[in-house]
């Protein structure tokens, strides 16, 4: 792949080659393997994926995962009940709820329920919390995963200006947070663009780094890039595409044709973002389960 792709599924790789390294060397000093459950409700066919790629890395790595099944019409309470039985349950070592939930749900109460010391999600409000204030937790799983591709791309962060579009909790709000706190590979100016925000483009014309979470198919156009810019792609979207064996394709938030002649480095979608998220979560699940064997 040319120097201008970040190949993130190349780099996931790695990632999970560290992982499973240092699940193997727990088992063998007689630890047990961690654990990830997941919770799913309803039958979303994106969050059906997205399950079932986070138990096959988990597999993969050696990871145990589990998942619990509800209905779409099960209550609240009965999903708050699951995550209590999860919170107790000695042999989990972290979870995740996975989102969106159906809308008769409160999801804020629900993620305010896991115990923040199984929340591998990072969404808990504590953890949140802990994030703002640069002190160890779980980091939300694209976030963190855009950060480590950052950093193994060499892409020099501090000083510069990032340009993030969109401010949802799981994406653009916290990786505008760990971009601008005073950290290592951090320490850059970022501006956080949203559905209210004025003449985006002429922010992201200034942008030294791009990073589109706005959910809305190739909206990034060549014309919105600054010449040498790096580009990250979180969106994900399928196109009909009756040329394609399975009928679609996958696309992102960036025009990918047109900006990758501009950008400097940029990450495809598939296999940019997306395989950084799962690795992610599954580093977040190896470190619930060190932090209970100090
Ligand atoms: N839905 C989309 N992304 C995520 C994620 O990172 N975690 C959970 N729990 N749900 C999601």
């Amino acid at each position: 792949m040319s120097d201008k792709i970040i190949d993130g599924k190349a780099i996931a790789a790695t990632i999970k080659l560290e992982i499973a390294k240092e699940v193997a060397a727990m088992i063998d000093a007689d630890i047990k393997a961690p654990h990830l459950a997941a919770v799913i409700v309803g039958d979303d066919a994106a969050s059906q994926t997205y399950v079932a790629s986070k138990e096959r890395a988990s597999t993969q790595v050696g990871i145990t995962s589990s998942v619990y099944r509800l209905p779409a019409n099960c209550s609240e309470t009965q999903l708050l009940e699951t995550i209590d039985f999860i919170n107790n349950d000695p042999e989990v070592d972290g979870f995740i709820v996975q989102l969106p939930l159906p809308a008769h749900i409160d999801s804020n109460r629900v993620i305010e329920r896991i115990d923040p010391d199984k929340d591998v999600d990072g969404f808990h409000p504590y953890n949140i919390g802990r994030m703002q204030l640069g002190l160890p937790t779980y980091l939300p799983a694209t976030p963190y995963g855009i950060m480590e591709l950052l950093k193994r791309s060499q892409v020099e962060v501090r000083g510069k200006h990032v340009v993030v579009l969109g401010r949802s909790n799981i994406v653009g709000t916290p990786m505008s947070v760990l971009l601008s706190r005073k950290a290592e590979n951090a320490d850059a100016t970022v501006t956080l663009c949203h559905s209210r925000t004025a003449d985006i483009p002429a922010l992201t014309r200034q942008a030294d780094i791009l990073i589109a979470a706005i959910g809305q198919q190739e909206f990034v156009k060549a014309d919105m890039v600054k010449e040498g810019a790096v580009v990250i792609d979180v969106g994900i979207h399928r196109v009909a595409d009756p040329s394609s064996p399975k009928g679609y394709r996958l696309t992102g938030d960036v025009d990918y044709e047109a900006v990758s002649k501009k950008a400097s480095k940029i990450t495809p979608v598939p296999g940019g973002v997306g395989p950084m998220t799962i690795v992610s979560l599954l580093q977040n699940t190896l470190l619930a389960a060190k932090k209970k064997m100090i």
